[in-house]
């Protein structure tokens, strides 16, 4: 990254890997970082309707610092199992638990989320297949260096367009994360980890378009 061009024509991705916070701050002024990284700030900002200024300060009053990203490759495959992959296999059946609570409880209140309960389980279900294919394909061909990846890594990266679909339906449903006032304890359990579900699921498919992959290109 060439950190003495101003920020507006630098890459969102480049951004997002050289500045530690920059993900949250892309999630809050909704700029595409996972799979539309490529776009310079300045144009993600026009696309999104954003004041560049604004996304500008946004970014520049981070504190510099790390954010502990392994360099080694196999170490950073290693960070996606552990922080990602595993973390969504607790995060989904517990929303989709709470989810059902909430429909079953609350179908008849006019904010209710009708039809969350089966969009996380249709995600879930999507997720744990294209996980698979990672783990025991994609992964340990990195792993064990070999080049032809080209395919299976142009396959994980359309998945992970559909994944990103399939999170604005998720804030669709759940009125970008917001519960109702006066929501119970457990609604707003709920949209709080679908709002942790959507930032860690952009976080991860951002370390793999935008890092694994591309040290493979
Ligand atoms: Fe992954
Ligand atoms: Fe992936």
């Amino acid at each position: 990254m060439d950190t003495t061009a101003p920020l507006p024509s630098l890459a969102v991705r480049d951004i997002a890997i050289g500045r530690p916070g920059a993900t949250a701050v892309f999630r809050r002024f909704k700029i595409d970082y996972c799979c539309a990284g490529d776009a310079t700030l300045a144009a993600a900002a026009e696309r999104r309707g954003v004041e560049i200024e604004a996304l500008v300060e946004a970014i520049e009053a981070l504190a510099p610092g790390s954010d502990n990203v392994p360099v080694d490759t196999g170490a950073l495959i290693d960070h996606l199992l552990e922080r990602y992959h595993e973390v969504h296999r607790r995060q989904f059946p517990e929303a989709i638990h709470l989810a059902a609570r909430v429909e079953s409880v609350h179908g008849d209140n006019p904010d209710c989320p009708i039809g969350l309960t089966q969009h996380l389980a249709f995600m879930f279900d999507d997720l744990e297949t294209h996980h698979q294919k990672e783990e025991m394909g994609l992964f340990p061909m990195i792993r064990r260096g070999e080049v032809h990846v080209d395919g299976p890594i142009a396959c994980m990266t359309a998945e992970h367009e559909d994944v990103l679909e399939q999170l604005k339906g998720l804030a669709r449903l759940t009125h970008d994360f917001t519960p109702p006032v006066g929501a119970c304890s457990t609604w707003r359990a709920l949209y709080d980890l679908c709002q942790e579900i959507d930032a860690d699921l952009r976080d991860h498919m951002h370390l793999e378009n935008n890092d694994l992959f591309r040290r493979m290109g």
